[in-house]
């Protein structure tokens, strides 16, 4: 029989179910910070290997390892890790891969906060870093040096929606291994390993969940490499929690059924877009006018993608004005990939800490506004678009 327990420790206690003999009909949250361990020998076991077993969530959880599996299926990686965002992923992925001296081959189009991290990490932590232009394959091979350990390419780029030459940039590069950001395209569309990636990343808080309401990175790839990213994750701290990834496992769900929609809504506003006398220019790749749009057909032979950006004339002022007659239908959001559609500034958002020379030089002009299509009716933000561009 039980000892009787006092108030307090009933209290301390509490909260454990009863074991039952019928499963959950959905995945279990494991919101735990640790895991009780049977004794020293189950410690040493799960330690050495030969147990699979969970000890702290800093250092993996199930629904950590849910998602990251699955990711990496979609993917056809090796394996796969998840981060606290995707920044917290790309911190471990260049602290992990890294030391003071080595090089890094990065396209000049990228993730503004991306730029940041590897010019402080070059300022500060004596690595280098050299930009090339992702429309030129050969730009990367002249760049790769004996110090070279990593390349870093965007696919489909942020905001003009470039699509790199995988295949060509990684036969370049040779040995040295090739991540691609491939946060705007997700595995529905491009699978960058098919194409010689080494590395996939992806903000997580984007299509992967879907749902604009988490925050996380994930990284997949070959098991070499993902061991040493997910190692720094641990050590550095940026862990993903388990809610969200188990929010993300629900995302991840409709991500085909998701994708396939933006694709076709999107594909209909371009080109809408593009007939519209307010618009000076759209950038989307499946617009037979975009830069990349040959390189897309071959590499996402399913769809372009649910983000598109288009110029507007009148510059930042024009900008001001078309975001207050969208109002909440469209709202100003500076993320991408909810459900529904919203704008955004790049820059004044994702781009902002580059100057405004680095901005020209990359091609985000101050009317440039970003697109992210959503899950609403394609009729409908034609009508919404058309009314504020009419304005
Ligand atoms: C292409 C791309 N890469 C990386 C990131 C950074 O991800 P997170 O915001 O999850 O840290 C973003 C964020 O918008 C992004 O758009």
């Amino acid at each position: 029989m039980e000892d009787s327990l006092s108030s307090d420790s009933i209290a301390a206690r509490g909260g454990w179910y009863r074991d039952f003999s019928t499963r959950p009909s959905t995945p279990a949250l494991f919101q735990t910070t640790a895991f009780d361990v049977e004794g020293l020998e189950q410690l040493e076991r799960i330690g050495a290997g030969a147990e699979h077993g969970f000890l702290y969530t800093r250092d993996g959880n199930p629904n950590h390892e849910a998602l990251a599996g699955d990711v990496a299926a979609l993917e056809g990686a090796e394996c796969g890790a998840v981060f606290s965002s995707g920044m917290g992923g790309m911190t471990a992925v260049l602290l992990g891969l890294l030391r003071a001296g080595d090089h890094v081959v990065a396209a000049r189009v990228l993730y503004g906060r991306t730029v940041q991290m590897l010019n402080q990490l070059q300022a500060d932590f004596g690595l280098r870093v050299t930009y090339v232009d992702a429309n030129d394959p050969m730009e990367f091979g002249r760049a790769v040096t004996p110090q070279t350990r990593l390349a870093i390419v965007e696919t489909v780029s942020n905001p003009l929606m470039e699509v790199a030459d995988l295949p060509a940039i990684a036969c370049q590069l040779g040995a040295v291994p090739l991540m691609v950001d491939s946060t705007f395209a997700t595995p529905c569309l491009l699978r960058p390993i098919e194409h010689g990636a080494a590395l996939v990343f992806h903000s997580g808080s984007k299509y992967l969940n879907g749902h604009g309401d988490v925050m996380l990175g994930v990284v997949v790839g070959t098991t070499a490499l993902v061991r040493k990213v997910r190692a720094a994750g641990a050590l550095y701290g940026v862990n993903s929690n388990p809610f969200e990834c188990w929010l993300a496992s629900r995302g991840l769900r409709t991500l085909p059924l998701r994708m396939q929609r933006v694709c076709e809504t999107a594909g209909r506003v371009a080109k809408f877009l593009a007939r519209h006398p307010g618009v000076a220019r759209v950038f989307y790749p499946g617009l037979s006018e975009h830069a990349s749009h040959e390189i897309a057909r071959r590499l996402m032979p399913t769809g372009f993608g649910g983000m598109l950006a288009f110029e507007l004339p009148g510059g930042k002022d024009a900008v001001r004005r078309l975001f207050i007659r969208l109002g909440e239908r469209i709202p100003f959001s500076p993320t991408l990939a909810d459900a529904r559609t919203t704008v955004s500034y790049p820059a004044g958002t994702s781009h902002k800490f580059l100057s405004a020379t680095e901005r020209q030089a990359c091609g985000i002009g101050d009317g440039l506004v970003r697109l992210s299509i959503g899950l609403e009716d394609a009729g409908q933000l034609e009508q919404e678009l058309g009314a504020a561009l009419q304005g």
